[in-house]
């Protein structure tokens, strides 16, 4: 007997639809899996054995050959256990066919016949869903995750043995609608708790400004100051105000989260991620990779930040590899035998302390970061130091004009105005605007250029920061409802640039 089930293997944040083709036939009874299967797929023959026999199943005594379609392509994971459970039984004649074409099948075997949690469930899913297939059975832990997806249905199993009855039309699974979890889950995730508020942060009024223009227009922004001034404390405080993810990028967002293994709710992500690796992090860690290929920090920052907390500390090496991803959206991840192309559309934020090393002085500490690094900042501000007075006077009256509340509001109206300027084009933010592109959406009349041309002329500023000012400046008007990106516009844009310039390290390091 032959048969062909659906599934699905894991590759890097992507889902690879696996046709799962067995045969059963007369010879020495062995179960054989070809296809290109790494070392977990491998191990599932024994797995997949024991779970049948101790689910109740007798197989016959056969040769069982399992190709893994297509065959060209490694298959990592275990989440083929199932489908190639269900492909043998179907074979051996031990469940029904007429539900088989329609169906999905994903999930970890316990040698008990238990199904266990797998990573990738929801790109796996939407995979299923644009394959065709009508309905998909996953892990019951895994359901959480597809509360909210459409146009697919989608069932928990517990176990083979549950798994099987419902192909046999005799029981019944838990469907994503009749999740408990699901909406309550979405709905408090949306009500998410705020503990820190730009109104705790006294003075450093600038650096609040900028902060607001970085998350409206997803900026890259860099905070230079003595210890103590809040650079932490703002930067921080940044994930509060960034403007509020679609339904399209919370669903790309969850896929990285789920394919990471790293989601714990239910239904999509609804909040931007902010990642913070401490200074010691790796390469792999942040950029991506190891031998399954897994999304690094900037990927899982994908949409929100990146914060680099005294960034000069981190090693040089992981630095400069981050410059490519920074410019152009996506990271190169290699694993053994695999590469991927991940999303890092970030908003790296970095926060830099001249007095930290004394001995090498102010300008050594900073010109550890190369100039085509520095490039990719724009917006810098320098944080003056706040003095216990100011402090004390300050925190009594509440410091209205910057709270996270009214932040947010503002960062979401700017990019009200950006979806619709960039409505059917790939281009997000003001920030993704490209050099091509300049021309058609940051426009600043003559006077604005005689401007921008003479501050350039002045600061010997490279192409890229004359971009950049232009693409901030184009967001400070958003900020100010207009379209048309005014002199005080470009001043303000300017006044973020002056902190790179001034530091005199352009060039190659
Ligand atoms: N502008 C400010 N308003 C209110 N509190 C502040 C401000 N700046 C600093 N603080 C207080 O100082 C603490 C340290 O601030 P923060 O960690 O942001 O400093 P930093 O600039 O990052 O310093 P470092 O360079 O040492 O990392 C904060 O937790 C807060 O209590
Ligand atoms: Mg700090």
């Amino acid at each position: 007997m032959f048969s062909i089930v659906s599934g699905c293997a894991s590759a890097g944040i992507y889902a690879q639809i696996v046709r799962v083709e067995t045969d059963a036939s007369f010879g020495i009874p062995s179960i054989e899996v070809v296809g290109v299967p790494g070392s977990e797929v491998r191990e599932s023959r024994e797995r997949v054995r024991i779970a049948i026999k101790n689910t109740g199943y007798t197989l016959r005594q056969q040769k069982i050959l399992i190709n893994l379609s297509p065959a060209g392509v490694r298959k990592d994971g275990t989440a083929l256990d199932l489908p190639i459970a269900i492909g043998i039984l179907l074979a051996n004649e031990l469940i029904k066919q007429d539900r088989i074409p329609y169906l999905f099948f994903m999930g970890e075997l316990s040698l008990s016949g238990d199904i266990l949690p797998v990573r990738g469930v929801l790109p796996a899913v939407c995979a299923a869903r644009e394959a065709g297939l009508a309905a998909c059975i996953v892990p019951v832990a895994n359901l959480a995750e597809c509360s909210e997806l459409s146009d697919v249905q989608v069932f928990g199993a517990s176990s083979l043995k549950e798994c099987c009855e419902f192909i046999n039309g005799r029981g019944t699974l838990t469907g994503v609608s009749r999740f408990a979890g699901a909406t309550a889950g979405s709905a408090e995730s949306r009500r998410a708790v705020r503990s820190d508020d730009f109104a705790d942060v006294c003075g450093q009024e600038k650096a609040k400004r900028a902060a607001l223009v970085a998350a409206s227009g997803m900026h890259n922004i860099a905070f230079i100051g003595p210890p103590g001034s809040g650079k932490t404390m703002i930067a921080r405080r940044l994930s509060g105000i960034l403007p509020s993810l679609t339904y399209e990028e919370s669903l790309e967002l969850t896929k990285i989260y789920s394919s990471a293994g790293l989601l714990t709710g239910s239904g999509l992500l609804r909040q931007r991620p902010f990642r913070a690796p401490g200074t010691r992090i790796t390469m792999p860690a942040m950029i991506g990779g190891g031998s399954d290929a897994r999304p690094g920090e900037i990927t899982l920052a994908d949409q929100g930040v990146l914060f680099l907390d005294e960034m000069p500390e981190f090693d040089l090496r992981i630095l400069e590899a981050l410059r490519a991803p920074l410019q152009d959206g996506f990271v190169r991840v290699t694993g053994i035998r695999s590469a991927y192309t991940f999303p890092a559309r970030v908003l790296l934020a970095a926060s830099m302390n001249p007095d930290r090393t004394q001995a090498a002085g102010a300008k050594e500490y900073l010109t550890r970061i190369s100039g085509p690094l520095w490039d990719r900042f724009d917006i810098v501000v320098r944080l003056r130091p706040v003095d216990c007075e100011e402090l004390s006077c300050q925190l009594q009256e509440a410091s209205g004009a910057y709270c996270t509340e009214a932040m947010q509001k503002a960062a979401e109206a700017a990019r009200e105005r950006q979806l619709y300027r960039f409505r059917g084009s790939e281009i997000k933010f003001n920030s993704q605007i490209s050099p091509g592109q300049i021309s058609v959406y940051c426009r600043s009349g003559e006077k604005g250029e005689q401007l921008l041309r003479a501050f350039c002329r002045e600061h010997s500023v490279s192409a890229r920061g004359y971009h950049r000012v232009l693409k901030t400046a184009r967001t400070i008007a958003d900020l100010a409802d207009s379209e048309d990106i005014r002199e005080e516009h470009l001043l303000e844009a300017v006044s973020y640039r002056c902190g790179v310039e001034d530091l005199e390290i352009k060039g190659e390091p």
